[in-house]
Protein backbone atom coordinates (compact mmCIF):
# COMPACT_ATOMS: atom_id res chain seq x y z
CA UNK A 1 0.00 0.00 0.00
CA UNK A 2 2.89 1.83 0.08
CA UNK A 3 1.50 4.29 2.89
CA UNK A 4 3.31 6.70 4.85
CA UNK A 5 0.59 6.74 7.79
CA UNK A 6 2.09 2.67 8.68
CA UNK A 7 5.53 3.64 9.32
CA UNK A 8 5.84 4.29 12.89
CA UNK A 9 4.13 0.78 13.48
CA UNK A 10 5.77 -0.79 10.91
CA UNK A 11 8.77 0.46 12.67
CA UNK A 12 8.29 -0.90 15.86
CA UNK A 13 7.60 -4.06 14.39
CA UNK A 14 10.95 -4.56 13.41
CA UNK A 15 12.23 -3.01 16.50
CA UNK A 16 10.64 -6.11 18.17
CA UNK A 17 12.95 -8.44 19.32
CA UNK A 18 9.96 -10.78 20.61
CA UNK A 19 8.32 -10.96 16.87
CA UNK A 20 8.97 -13.53 14.70
CA UNK A 21 11.92 -12.57 12.39
CA UNK A 22 9.23 -13.34 9.21
CA UNK A 23 7.17 -10.64 10.61
CA UNK A 24 10.57 -8.20 11.61
CA UNK A 25 11.47 -8.69 8.00
CA UNK A 26 8.05 -7.86 6.46
CA UNK A 27 7.88 -4.68 8.23
CA UNK A 28 11.25 -3.68 6.92
CA UNK A 29 10.69 -4.49 3.59
CA UNK A 30 7.44 -2.77 4.00
CA UNK A 31 9.70 0.34 5.29
CA UNK A 32 11.56 0.11 1.97
CA UNK A 33 8.71 -0.18 -0.02
CA UNK A 34 7.20 2.84 1.40
CA UNK A 35 10.61 4.71 0.76
CA UNK A 36 10.62 7.39 3.03
CA UNK A 37 14.28 8.86 3.70
CA UNK A 38 13.39 9.34 7.34
CA UNK A 39 13.11 5.52 7.69
CA UNK A 40 17.30 5.47 7.21
CA UNK A 41 18.59 6.01 10.63
CA UNK A 42 15.97 2.88 12.00
CA UNK A 43 16.96 0.95 8.85
CA UNK A 44 21.17 1.64 9.42
CA UNK A 45 20.60 0.42 13.50
CA UNK A 46 18.79 -2.94 12.50
CA UNK A 47 21.66 -3.24 9.71
CA UNK A 48 23.75 -4.50 12.33
CA UNK A 49 21.08 -6.89 13.81
CA UNK A 50 22.53 -10.66 14.67
CA UNK A 51 20.08 -12.18 12.49
CA UNK A 52 20.96 -12.02 8.81
CA UNK A 53 17.31 -11.93 7.67
CA UNK A 54 16.76 -8.74 9.55
CA UNK A 55 20.29 -7.34 8.31
CA UNK A 56 19.75 -8.61 4.92
CA UNK A 57 16.16 -7.11 4.62
CA UNK A 58 17.47 -3.50 6.14
CA UNK A 59 20.64 -3.20 3.53
CA UNK A 60 18.07 -3.75 0.73
CA UNK A 61 15.46 -1.64 2.55
CA UNK A 62 18.34 1.29 2.38
CA UNK A 63 19.80 0.24 -1.21
CA UNK A 64 15.86 1.02 -2.60
CA UNK A 65 15.08 4.26 -0.14
CA UNK A 66 18.98 4.94 -1.93
CA UNK A 67 18.04 4.15 -5.92
CA UNK A 68 14.92 6.06 -5.28
CA UNK A 69 16.88 9.04 -5.01
CA UNK A 70 19.23 8.18 -7.74
CA UNK A 71 20.05 9.19 -11.04
CA UNK A 72 19.19 5.95 -12.64
CA UNK A 73 15.78 6.35 -10.89
CA UNK A 74 15.30 9.82 -12.49
CA UNK A 75 16.58 8.87 -15.82
CA UNK A 76 12.94 7.58 -16.86
CA UNK A 77 10.72 4.53 -16.74
CA UNK A 78 12.49 1.07 -15.63
CA UNK A 79 11.38 -2.21 -17.82
CA UNK A 80 7.94 -3.14 -17.49
CA UNK A 81 7.09 -5.25 -14.08
CA UNK A 82 4.26 -7.52 -15.56
CA UNK A 83 3.58 -8.80 -11.93
CA UNK A 84 2.62 -5.08 -10.62
CA UNK A 85 4.00 -5.91 -7.66
CA UNK A 86 6.13 -3.44 -5.33
CA UNK A 87 9.39 -5.25 -4.98
CA UNK A 88 12.77 -4.59 -2.87
CA UNK A 89 14.67 -3.83 -5.53
CA UNK A 90 14.59 -2.73 -9.38
CA UNK A 91 14.75 -5.68 -12.01
CA UNK A 92 18.36 -5.12 -13.90
CA UNK A 93 18.61 -4.14 -17.60
CA UNK A 94 20.34 -4.93 -20.85
CA UNK A 95 21.83 -8.59 -19.78
CA UNK A 96 21.09 -12.28 -21.43
CA UNK A 97 19.85 -14.80 -19.13
CA UNK A 98 23.12 -16.57 -18.92
CA UNK A 99 24.14 -13.07 -17.25
CA UNK A 100 21.53 -12.28 -15.12
CA UNK A 101 22.11 -16.09 -13.82
CA UNK A 102 25.43 -15.66 -13.46
CA UNK A 103 24.82 -12.59 -11.32
CA UNK A 104 22.65 -14.44 -9.08
CA UNK A 105 24.44 -17.14 -8.46
CA UNK A 106 27.30 -15.15 -7.39
CA UNK A 107 27.55 -14.70 -3.58
CA UNK A 108 30.37 -12.37 -3.99
CA UNK A 109 28.13 -9.31 -5.66
CA UNK A 110 25.77 -7.44 -3.37
CA UNK A 111 22.56 -9.13 -2.30
CA UNK A 112 21.18 -5.67 -3.80
CA UNK A 113 22.37 -6.14 -7.36
CA UNK A 114 21.13 -10.13 -6.98
CA UNK A 115 17.65 -8.64 -6.22
CA UNK A 116 17.97 -7.07 -9.28
CA UNK A 117 19.10 -10.34 -11.10
CA UNK A 118 16.16 -11.72 -10.06
CA UNK A 119 13.58 -9.72 -10.92
CA UNK A 120 14.73 -9.26 -14.48
CA UNK A 121 15.15 -13.15 -15.01
CA UNK A 122 11.39 -13.12 -13.29
CA UNK A 123 10.07 -10.39 -15.58
CA UNK A 124 11.68 -12.42 -18.99
CA UNK A 125 9.38 -14.82 -17.48
CA UNK A 126 10.13 -17.94 -19.93
CA UNK A 127 10.78 -21.92 -18.82
CA UNK A 128 14.95 -21.09 -18.97
CA UNK A 129 14.70 -17.78 -16.93
CA UNK A 130 12.41 -19.80 -14.36
CA UNK A 131 14.98 -22.66 -13.98
CA UNK A 132 17.61 -20.50 -13.94
CA UNK A 133 16.01 -18.96 -10.76
CA UNK A 134 15.55 -22.65 -8.84
CA UNK A 135 19.35 -22.91 -9.24
CA UNK A 136 18.97 -19.59 -6.42
CA UNK A 137 17.15 -22.14 -3.92
CA UNK A 138 20.60 -22.95 -3.25
CA UNK A 139 22.12 -19.70 -2.61
CA UNK A 140 23.70 -19.19 1.20
CA UNK A 141 21.25 -16.45 2.35
CA UNK A 142 17.46 -17.65 3.80
CA UNK A 143 16.36 -14.39 2.85
CA UNK A 144 17.37 -14.48 -0.78
CA UNK A 145 16.07 -18.32 -0.82
CA UNK A 146 12.46 -17.21 0.15
CA UNK A 147 12.42 -14.37 -2.46
CA UNK A 148 13.37 -16.67 -5.39
CA UNK A 149 10.20 -18.71 -3.94
CA UNK A 150 7.98 -15.51 -3.45
CA UNK A 151 9.39 -15.20 -7.26
CA UNK A 152 8.55 -18.25 -8.33
CA UNK A 153 4.77 -17.95 -6.64
CA UNK A 154 4.27 -15.07 -8.59
CA UNK A 155 5.53 -16.72 -12.04
CA UNK A 156 3.21 -19.54 -11.96
CA UNK A 157 5.44 -21.78 -14.22
CA UNK A 158 4.95 -25.81 -13.95
CA UNK A 159 8.78 -26.37 -14.48
CA UNK A 160 9.44 -25.23 -11.24
CA UNK A 161 7.61 -27.49 -9.10
CA UNK A 162 10.11 -30.18 -8.86
CA UNK A 163 12.74 -27.75 -6.91
CA UNK A 164 9.75 -26.26 -4.90
CA UNK A 165 8.71 -29.39 -3.33
CA UNK A 166 12.13 -30.73 -2.75
CA UNK A 167 12.39 -27.23 -0.56
CA UNK A 168 9.27 -27.52 1.14
CA UNK A 169 10.11 -31.52 1.77
CA UNK A 170 13.94 -30.25 2.92
CA UNK A 171 13.29 -30.38 7.38
CA UNK A 172 16.68 -28.39 7.58
CA UNK A 173 15.55 -25.33 5.44
CA UNK A 174 14.39 -21.98 7.49
CA UNK A 175 10.48 -22.13 7.84
CA UNK A 176 10.34 -19.02 6.02
CA UNK A 177 11.42 -20.77 2.76
CA UNK A 178 9.38 -23.50 3.21
CA UNK A 179 6.54 -21.24 3.60
CA UNK A 180 7.62 -19.43 -0.22
CA UNK A 181 7.26 -22.63 -1.30
CA UNK A 182 4.39 -23.92 -0.06
CA UNK A 183 2.38 -20.40 -1.37
CA UNK A 184 3.81 -21.01 -5.04
CA UNK A 185 2.83 -24.28 -4.75
CA UNK A 186 -0.02 -23.31 -3.89
CA UNK A 187 -0.76 -20.36 -7.03
CA UNK A 188 0.82 -23.33 -9.51
CA UNK A 189 -1.75 -25.84 -8.29
CA UNK A 190 -1.20 -28.58 -10.64
CA UNK A 191 -1.75 -32.22 -9.17
CA UNK A 192 1.38 -33.01 -7.84
CA UNK A 193 1.41 -29.59 -6.11
CA UNK A 194 -1.26 -30.09 -4.22
CA UNK A 195 -0.45 -33.51 -3.32
CA UNK A 196 3.09 -32.27 -1.60
CA UNK A 197 0.81 -29.65 0.23
CA UNK A 198 -1.03 -32.26 1.63
CA UNK A 199 1.76 -33.96 2.97
CA UNK A 200 2.82 -31.09 5.19
CA UNK A 201 -0.31 -29.78 6.64
CA UNK A 202 1.21 -31.68 9.96
CA UNK A 203 4.07 -30.30 9.76
CA UNK A 204 5.99 -29.57 13.37
CA UNK A 205 7.09 -25.79 11.90
CA UNK A 206 3.74 -23.23 12.44
CA UNK A 207 4.56 -21.29 9.44
CA UNK A 208 4.75 -24.39 7.00
CA UNK A 209 1.53 -25.93 8.09
CA UNK A 210 -0.28 -22.81 8.09
CA UNK A 211 1.05 -21.56 4.73
CA UNK A 212 0.17 -25.87 3.63
CA UNK A 213 -3.65 -24.94 4.58
CA UNK A 214 -4.20 -21.37 2.90
CA UNK A 215 -2.62 -22.71 -0.10
CA UNK A 216 -5.14 -25.43 -0.23
CA UNK A 217 -7.92 -23.71 0.49
CA UNK A 218 -7.17 -21.05 -2.25
CA UNK A 219 -7.12 -23.41 -4.72
CA UNK A 220 -10.49 -24.84 -3.50
CA UNK A 221 -11.95 -21.37 -3.55
CA UNK A 222 -10.37 -20.59 -6.91
CA UNK A 223 -12.22 -23.80 -8.33
CA UNK A 224 -15.20 -22.51 -6.42
CA UNK A 225 -18.39 -20.55 -8.33
CA UNK A 226 -17.77 -18.29 -5.59
CA UNK A 227 -14.53 -17.37 -7.67
CA UNK A 228 -16.33 -17.36 -10.68
CA UNK A 229 -18.52 -14.78 -9.46
CA UNK A 230 -14.97 -12.72 -8.57
CA UNK A 231 -13.57 -13.04 -11.02
CA UNK A 232 -12.22 -10.34 -13.03
CA UNK A 233 -12.67 -8.35 -10.15
CA UNK A 234 -8.82 -9.60 -8.75
CA UNK A 235 -6.48 -12.24 -9.58
CA UNK A 236 -6.91 -13.83 -5.86
CA UNK A 237 -3.24 -15.92 -6.24
CA UNK A 238 -2.07 -12.84 -7.29
CA UNK A 239 -3.11 -11.50 -3.39
CA UNK A 240 -0.99 -13.37 -0.72
FE1 LIG B 1 9.34 -11.68 2.53
FE1 LIG C 1 5.29 -14.67 2.41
Amino acid sequence: MQDERAIPILVAVLEDGDQETIVRHEAGEALGAIGSQTVLPVLETYLKSEIPEISETCQLAIERIKWLNSAEYESGPMSDNPFSSVDPAPPSSHESIAEAEQKLLDENVSLFERYRAMFALRNVNTDSSALALTKGLSCSSALFRHEIAYVLGQMQNRVTVPALIKQLANKDEEGMVRHECAEALGSIAEKNCLEALKDFLRDSERVVRESCEVALDMFEYENSSEFQYADGLNKVTDTI
